[in-house]
């Protein structure tokens, strides 16, 4: 059997190609933080910041100016932290900014989550004896949190935190208030990775290890076990039952066959987050000399869209077109 004449040249492997990246469904996150004195490059990222209020803005323009990047997801890192009634007035108000400085062009979605609003970096409400995350507790602060940000004028909210039962209570929230068009994407196979090193730093988000003996010192009571696919499916399963209009894969190299047999079960649009981490892995091989950056990220993406995603949450986001337009 002759497989090659169709790799011959790239005419007839323009026409034959079945999986295509396409730039308008890449979302680019931003990281704000309060009282910073101006952007700080984040380590593994290249090309991302740590953005202040003003410098958010001007990121923003910028990608919709030169890259042509209108959707983005936003991560807020106040400078109060809490262990429940947590603040989330800062992360509002740039949404309020962006909406106000960009209108309808820019869409929106917003992180909701709270290990960056914590004294002790965890996703929600610790309990006393600092060996548990309060699920009900969480998951009322995670609805209130979201109808704030649907009031600042957020397309999308996005719970990252893990919590049982909490894309019903955002979903009533949002309903119960007049923001039933509003989105609701679930991060609904989150698993507990090792990849999310550089956005630790970014977000200022790492679980606390000191203090006492029994804290919780990592996410493994709440994110999902590499080792338990079938939690991803009935999370995934329960979150589109309990009203997300979107659901996700996170990471993504590392779990394309997560986000492949998902995405054939559930017919439900499927986000991938190629997290820092992966995204990091490719700069620094590059930054080495040992592999082409552009080609390694869009050989990433390609395998993204390839497993089933309808959409790819990425750092390159803002690179895309460039690097699309030199294949
Ligand atoms: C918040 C959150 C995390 C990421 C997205 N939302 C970190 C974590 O769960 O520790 C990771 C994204 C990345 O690594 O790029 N819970």
């Amino acid at each position: 059997m002759n497989q090659r004449r169709l790799r011959e040249n790239e005419w007839i492997r323009d026409l034959v190609r079945e999986v295509v990246v396409r730039p308008e469904a890449l979302v680019q996150p931003h990281f704000v933080v309060q009282g910073l004195g101006g952007p700080e490059a984040v380590p593994g990222l290249t090309g991302v910041f740590r953005e202040n209020e003003e410098s958010l803005l001007k990121r923003v323009e910028s990608d919709l100016e030169n890259s042509g990047v209108r959707k983005l997801l936003l991560f807020g890192v106040p400078n109060e932290k809490a262990n429940g009634n947590f603040k989330v007035d800062f992360t509002a108000r740039q949404v309020e900014r962006l909406r106000a400085a960009f209108g309808k062009n820019l869409f929106i979605a917003v992180d909701v989550c709270f290990c960056s609003y914590s004294t002790h970096g965890h996703c929600g409400v610790l309990h006393a004896e600092c060996d548990h995350l309060e699920n009900a507790a969480t998951v009322s602060e995670l609805a209130k949190a979201s109808l704030v940000y649907a009031q600042a004028g957020a397309d999308c909210v996005a719970p990252s935190d893990m919590m049982d039962g909490r894309v019903a209570a955002i979903r009533k929230m949002l309903d119960e208030n007049g923001f039933s068009r509003r989105l609701l994407m679930s991060y609904s196979a989150k698993f507990h990775s090792s990849f999310y090193g550089p956005f630790r730093v970014a977000a200022d988000s790492s679980p606390q290890k000191s203090g006492q003996k029994n804290l919780l010192h990592d996410r493994s009571t709440y994110q999902i076990d590499p080792s338990h696919p079938r939690d991803a499916y009935l999370s995934s399963e329960r979150d589109a039952k309990e009203g997300a209009d979107i659901l996700m894969v996170k990471p993504a190299l590392a779990y394309l066959d997560i986000l492949q047999d998902l995405s054939r079960r559930i017919e439900k649009p499927w986000a991938v987050y190629e997290v820092s981490g992966e995204y990091a892995a490719i700069e620094v091989l590059a930054e080495r000399g040992l592999i082409d950056a552009r080609r390694a990220h869009l050989e990433s993406w390609t395998a993204f869209f390839r497993a089933g995603a309808s959409m790819v949450i990425t750092y390159g986001a803002r690179h895309a077109r460039k690097w699309l337009s030199e294949s």
